[in-house]
């Protein structure tokens, strides 16, 4: 068995416990080592303050009043679009729509892009390692349209082989590329940009399911080149029940609402509606106002501290955990190989114990992981699994956490080997 030496921490590297209040919460006694961001991001000061004070100062239904705290709510969530235009690179705000996640951006495109452009004949391309939200919107439109679904393959270690998309392409009339940025359950970073130029090419349209880069990576829209990219702010330091759908302008004014009510409206009459102007016309109802408002904070929040830092730092995390799971006799990592791009997430199979027997027994630890199939379940039935434990790291992960959750597997090991 090698000992892993740890490469120094870097400069770059972030500071940040303090500003999480959960993470001074003991389980037991145990110091928390919360290693399950993939699935949720916890949230700084920053954010609940945001939430809390417009809460106690600021609170109304937003677009509607003419009230000061009417006003005040509405130019807050409208400064938290814009601080979101800005985190993104987009161009305008009117390319911003509030959704409640991913999952709704994700079906947005699918119920109101995809009916009105998708027919019996077109082809639409995942990958086989997509999160069940960007593969049973895109299954259940091509059986409503009689389109055909098909599969970008990728081999063992999850790596995508882009090379196939001409080929899947030629079975019928490519519409549409969907495909996740970097993979919740093996980590796997997608060529977005080749992706992008060669579905353009063949005259489809990509979007991007960004629910594991924005809270990660840099992410500039217009660098990326895609035409629809979405992701939650649960996932990002900001709330539940916010998300994010950027679309490309040209595209989002041809499409028809997706949801119909109040908010998303300009003229209605009893026989007839005309609709609200971009990105109105796609937030039907009330929005998920205090969220939004918490997103706008998280994204301040993240670029102020640098998401090339963040990067960094996640990425100099990684490949501690990494060589620390090296040391574990048993241990198999799932996804990348080394030298391989490889986002926070850490896949992992023991020899000796259940994924979810390795879950419960880590907590038990004060390690919080998840176990079971990630939402992926296509993907680990092809690398022939039925559930792995994954950690993930954040920008708050320390190496602190990451020898926590060695020690915690040693321990499992010692029980169930
Ligand atoms: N998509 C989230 C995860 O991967 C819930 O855990």
């Amino acid at each position: 068995m090698n000992a892993f030496s740890p490469a120094a921490r870097p400069d770059h590297s972030l500071d940040v416990v303090g500003d999480f209040p959960i993470l001074a919460t003991r389980t037991d006694g145990t110091r928390l080592a919360y290693l399950d961001s993939a699935a949720s991001s916890q949230k700084p000061h920053a954010v609940l303050d945001a939430m809390q004070d417009t809460y106690e100062h600021a609170y109304a239904n937003v677009h509607r009043g003419v009230y000061g705290i009417a006003v005040e709510a509405t130019a807050r969530f409208e400064a938290a679009r814009e601080s979101v235009r800005s985190f993104i690179g987009a161009s305008s705000p009117r390319e911003v729509i509030f959704t409640r996640g991913t999952t709704e951006a994700i079906n947005l495109v699918a119920y109101s892009w995809g009916g009105a452009n998708v027919g019996p004949g077109d082809v639409i391309v995942c990958s086989e390692l997509e999160h069940h939200s960007n593969l049973v919107p895109w299954q259940q439109l091509a059986l409503r349209a009689g389109a055909t679904l098909r599969f970008l393959p990728v081999d063992e270690h999850g790596v995508m082989d882009i090379d196939a998309l001409d080929d899947l392409a030629a079975s019928g009339n490519l519409k549409l590329v969907a495909i996740a940025h970097v993979s919740n359950t093996l980590g796997t970073v997608a060529p977005i940009r080749d992706i992008v130029d060669r579905a353009h090419a063949l005259g489809a349209v990509v979007l991007v399911d960004g629910a594991q880069s924005a809270p990660h990576r840099p992410v500039d829209v217009a660098a990326l080149g895609c035409d629809f990219y979405a992701f939650s702010g649960h996932k990002m330091c900001g709330p539940s029940g916010i998300g994010v759908l950027w679309g490309r302008e040209s595209i989002l004014a041809q499409m028809p609402p997706f949801q119909f009510g109040g908010e998303m409206i300009s003229r209605v009459d009893y026989d007839a509606t005309t609709f609200n102007d971009l990105p109105w016309k796609f937030e039907a109802g009330t929005p998920s106002i205090v969220e939004a408002i918490g997103l706008g904070a998280a994204v301040r929040y993240l670029d102020a501290l640098g998401m090339e830092r963040i990067a960094a730092h996640d990425h100099w995390l990684t490949d501690y955990a990494v060589g620390r799971m090296s040391e574990v006799p048993g241990l198999s990592l799932h996804g990348p190989v080394a030298g391989e791009e490889r986002g926070g997430v850490l896949s992992f199979t023991l020899d000796c114990a259940h994924p979810h027997d390795i879950a419960t027994l880590l907590d038990s630890h004060g390690v919080c992981v998840r176990a079971g199939n990630h939402c992926t379940q296509p993907l680990l039935r092809k690398m022939g699994l039925h559930a792995t434990a994954r950690a993930s790291v954040y920008l708050y992960n320390t190496t602190e956490d990451i020898d926590q959750l060695i020690t915690a597997i040693l321990d499992v090991r010692r029980i169930f080997a």
